[in-house]
């Protein structure tokens, strides 16, 4: 099995400081790390959910797709990432299937990961994450 489980769920929103005390005070996760990935454009705060890590995006540049994504559609939920141990055999079965690839290769994100995005018109409107790698 390549997919190993969701990985993290990436939430795009205005502030990482106005959100932040939610996620703490509200609902009692703790925020492991905050990380500029500058070559996206973007602020990530990374909290435990269990298993599952819940990354908020905050963008840092009109350019930001987080930018575009807020403007279109506000706050809430960005992408859905699911964790494998074979991005590459993830991407060429997905492109196999007919799906377009928003990342041929993959980049590097949040945590040092791997990462690469479907594109969400044929995902049925879910941007899609594979990541690998990284350090959890
Ligand atoms: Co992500």
């Amino acid at each position: 099995i390549m997919i190993q489980k969701v990985d993290h769920i990436g939430i795009a929103l205005h502030s990482l400081d106005e959100a932040i005390p939610f996620y703490e005070k509200a609902l009692g996760l703790t925020c492991d790390r905050i990380e500029e990935v500058e070559p996206q454009k973007v602020k990530t705060a990374f909290f435990a959910a269990g298993e599952v890590h819940i990354e908020l995006l905050e963008p840092t540049a009109e350019a930001s797709p987080i930018a575009k994504f807020l403007a279109k559609n506000g706050p809430g939920i960005h992408h859905v990432a699911l964790g494998t141990d074979d991005i590459l055999g993830q991407l060429a079965q997905a492109s196999d299937a007919g799906v377009r690839l928003i990342h041929e290769e993959p980049i590097v994100g949040a945590g040092g990961k791997h990462v690469a995005f479907l594109h969400p018109k044929d995902t049925f409107g879910v941007l899609t994450e594979f990541c690998s790698g990284g350090d959890h």
